[in-house]
């Protein structure tokens, strides 16, 4: 890697460093969604024991116990230098049953928020975070046009009661990843595998955030709203093969614009980016679609989820986006790994490269790791570590990793001294 001009890279005055966390993978016993009742179903079971899993490492459980533990977390959040939180409302808490609240939860997403404001700490709040209340899903999920409306009216309860304690709104996270997941391969509740049940949430998703954008803009005025959107990077596996190229654009358009263009720019007045990882696609033999091709079999560094480490990615991703000039968030990035010093490389690799994104001209205002503590990774379970946090299972001690002391030193300092940079090449 080469050497950066500068021997410090600074960060533009301001900036936001925080983590990200949602709240099916920390809190804990949401009995009333719709993963919490996935987790223990029969087809689930069958599946994981045909895959020879055990199925405790595939249930959320008592999570992080973050429910009860925010304080803690929070003052983690602190010590760590960090000065912004991502976090998500539990839907299914809020409303267990449909039309009736909760007041008593609404009032524990207070003192949640009251806390982080008490520390100095900018609230960043997702609304939807993958799951649903039981009996949204019962009632047909994202694939009714009835839950565009029932989750407008949550976002309006949210506004009127939370508002004041908000300082950016998420209306959805990833809708993309989530139709794929969910609709698509079926590896996710409701489990569908079909095209066209993917589009059609997809658009009510758009829908709803188009909605929501404006039922939040009119109860919490001047609250930025937005999305978080997972960017993939995506390139050729052949570079002389039109086919490949321009299924990197049908793929890139999917993936990173799309979901902009059916909910309207003018309805985002941020663009959230949850980067992970680069996929190199090609055409298959014999087909229009594509196939990716294996990193893992070429002998690539990939994360424990099999994911391409791409540093140079978020900056391509951000760049795609440099035109459009709205203050930019990462609301993600970070590694499932049990190696911290891969974690450590992976950090300042990824910032170096959200740098010169913002010396191209993107106005980049904030960058949260995912995640503050190893939590509950979806249909992943356990195993994955993505945390900056070790968290035990049994007793629930936090015990920071150094990557969380790196991070400290970046997010006290706004910056990233060449040193560094250099040690994490000699990593
Ligand atoms: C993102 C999700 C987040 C977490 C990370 C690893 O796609 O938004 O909840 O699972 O991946």
């Amino acid at each position: 890697m080469d050497q950066i001009n500068e021997e410090i890279i600074s960060f533009p005055h301001g900036f936001l460093w925080g983590t990200a966390t949602a709240a099916h993978q920390v809190e804990g016993d949401n009995i009333h969604s719709d993963w919490w009742s996935w987790e223990r179903s029969a087809r689930r079971a069958q599946a994981l024991k045909q895959e020879g899993k055990n199925a405790e490492d595939f249930i959320s459980g008592h999570a992080c116990d973050h429910y009860h533990r925010f304080e803690e977390d929070f003052d983690l959040v602190k010590r760590g230098g960090q000065n912004a939180h991502r976090l998500s409302l539990e839907w299914s808490r809020v409303e267990p049953e449909e039309g009736v609240w909760d007041e008593k939860e609404i009032e524990h997403y207070r003192e949640v928020l009251e806390m982080l404001k008490q520390r100095g700490i900018k609230t960043f709040v997702t609304l939807w975070h993958f799951t649903n209340p039981q009996w949204l899903s019962a009632r047909g999920g994202w694939l009714k046009g009835s839950t565009v409306n029932y989750f407008v009216r949550y976002c309006e309860k949210m506004a009127r009661t939370l508002g004041d304690l908000v300082d950016v709104w998420v209306t959805l996270n990833e809708p993309g990843a989530y139709v794929h997941l969910s609709y698509h391969w079926g590896w996710w509740p409701p489990q569908k595998r079909s095209r066209a049940q993917m589009c059609l949430v997809l658009m009510y998703l758009a829908c709803a955030h188009r909605r929501a954008w404006k039922t939040l803009k009119s109860v919490t005025r001047g609250t930025p709203v937005g999305i978080a959107q997972n960017v993939i990077s995506y390139a050729a596996y052949r570079k002389h093969h039109l086919w490949d190229h321009l299924l990197v654009w049908m793929m890139d358009v999917s993936t990173n614009h799309l979901f902009y263009w059916l909910s309207g720019m003018k309805r985002h007045d941020y663009l959230g980016f949850n980067y992970y990882f680069r996929v190199r696609l090609k055409r298959r033999r014999g087909s229009i679609f594509a196939e990716q091709d294996s990193v893992k079999d070429q002998g690539r560094e990939v994360s424990a989820m099999g994911w391409e480490l791409y540093p140079h990615g978020i900056f391509d991703s951000l760049m795609d986006f440099a035109d459009i000039k709205k203050p930019v968030y990462i609301l993600e990035n970070g590694i499932a790994t049990d190696d911290d010093t891969q974690r450590q490389k992976f950090i300042i690799e990824h910032l170096r490269e959200v740098y010169h994104a913002i010396k191209g001209g993107v106005d980049v205002r904030g960058y949260f790791h995912w995640s503050l503590l190893d939590n509950f990774e979806w249909h992943e379970g356990w195993r994955p570590k993505f945390g900056l946090v070790a968290v035990d299972r049994e007793t629930f001690k936090r015990t920071p990793k150094e990557s969380f002391y790196l991070f400290k030193k970046i997010a006290e300092e706004n910056s990233i001294t060449n040193d560094e940079v250099q040690s994490s090449n000699a990593k």
